[in-house]
């Protein structure tokens, strides 16, 4: 049966005699080490840039050099962008682990796929939360925390589930519910949510975008229906509550008959077809060593993809639309 760690769960007691380090002040560094900051868990924070490490003495945090960090701290946060980490692990951190010291990753990629692979004699644990950093750090201030997935792919002090129950209860997340799950189906079921999931959404947004311009309905209208309003953002925050089934059951009759009546138009698309050779992809580790490929070659295709896709003037249209909102965009993650 699956494990969901509550707030009862953790013991800050735990990090008492521990020194916390992170390495990495950015997207998601920052909001964790407010978290930490605000539970009472003192962090030393160890970056590239100086700018980021003034960053850190403004936030009340002491901001050093990675080095020193590395060196000083028994819980070691890596919070570095998962392309840089494997090089950088290699070059910065392995050659000063000792016994006793601990690995927190947030993302399981670089273990499952062994890029990085950490000496049998130190802890490693994951939080990884299932929300955009910036949520990490609202819903701490809000009260109510974030889901994550945690697990301990090493034990070698045989203290290391208590380590990483204290931190995850500090960082906020088990006043949600943490679940444990391994890193390899972690690192999956983000691929998977990645490869999956969204490229279909984006078709369909297009799609549909396309199909309606064509046929000469409003600019504005179209986008605000599709996505721009909110409403669709909001149906599946309204379902992460409830559900999806209640969700639809709380909307108008035609809504609910439209739906259903023409869910199994959409068979026809072999999406679990898709589906499983996204999975098999993901799971081989063929994807992985593509991905590799591709970021060693500067993201060469990347760049033509988003060259393509600035191409069309479905963009423009959508900006235009946003503008028009007089709303700002927001590119960060
Ligand atoms: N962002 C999210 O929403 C999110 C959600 C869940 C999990 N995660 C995981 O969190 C981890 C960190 O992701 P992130 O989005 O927070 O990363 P990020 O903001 O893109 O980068 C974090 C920091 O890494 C430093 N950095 C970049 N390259 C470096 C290098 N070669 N050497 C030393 N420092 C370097 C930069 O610091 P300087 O300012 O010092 O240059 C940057 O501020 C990843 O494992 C990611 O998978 C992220």
């Amino acid at each position: 049966m699956t494990v969901i760690y509550r707030e009862e769960d953790g013991d800050l007691g735990q990090l008492a005699s521990k020194s916390i380090g992170m390495i990495g002040y950015g997207n998601l560094g920052r909001p964790i080490a407010l978290n930490l900051r605000d539970s009472g868990v003192a962090v030393t924070v160890g970056t590239r840039s100086v700018e980021s490490r003034v960053l850190a003495d403004e936030d009340g945090l002491i901001g050093k050099t990675i080095e020193e960090v590395v060196k000083n701290t028994d819980i070691l946060l890596m919070m570095l962008p998962d392309e840089v980490m494997p090089t950088f692990y290699l070059e910065q951190v392995s050659p000063h682990l000792r016994r006793g010291h601990m690995l927190v990753f947030s993302s399981a990629y670089n273990l499952t796929f062994r890029f990085i692979e950490p000496p049998p004699f130190v802890d490693i644990g994951l939080i990884a939360p299932r929300t955009l950093a910036a949520t990490v750090r609202e819903s701490y201030e809000a009260g109510q925390g974030f889901v994550s997935f945690v697990s301990v792919g090493q034990d070698a002090s045989g203290n290391a589930w208590p380590l990483l129950l204290a931190l995850t209860k500090a960082v906020g997340s088990l006043r949600a519910g943490a679940i444990e799950v391994s890193f390899e189906r972690e690192t999956e079921l983000d691929l998977f949510m990645q490869q999956a999931i969204m490229p279909a959404l984006h078709h369909l947004m297009t799609t549909a975008a396309n199909l309606l311009l064509a046929r000469g309905y409003p600019t504005e209208a179209v986008f605000a229906e599709l996505y721009l309003s909110g409403e669709f953002s909001h149906y599946f925050k309204l379902a992460a509550e409830q559900g999806m089934l209640n969700t639809l059951r709380n909307t108008p009759l035609t809504n609910q008959y439209g739906t259903y009546s023409r869910l199994d138009r959409f068979n026809d698309l072999k999406l679990e077809r898709l589906m499983e050779v996204t999975l098999n992809e993901i799971h081989s580790g063929d994807f992985s060593r593509e991905w590799a490929k591709e970021f060693l070659d500067g993201c060469r295709r990347l760049n033509n993809f988003y060259k393509n896709q600035e191409s069309l003037e479905l963009w423009e249209l959508e900006q235009q639309t946003i503008d028009l909102f007089g709303r700002e965009t927001d590119s960060g993650t």
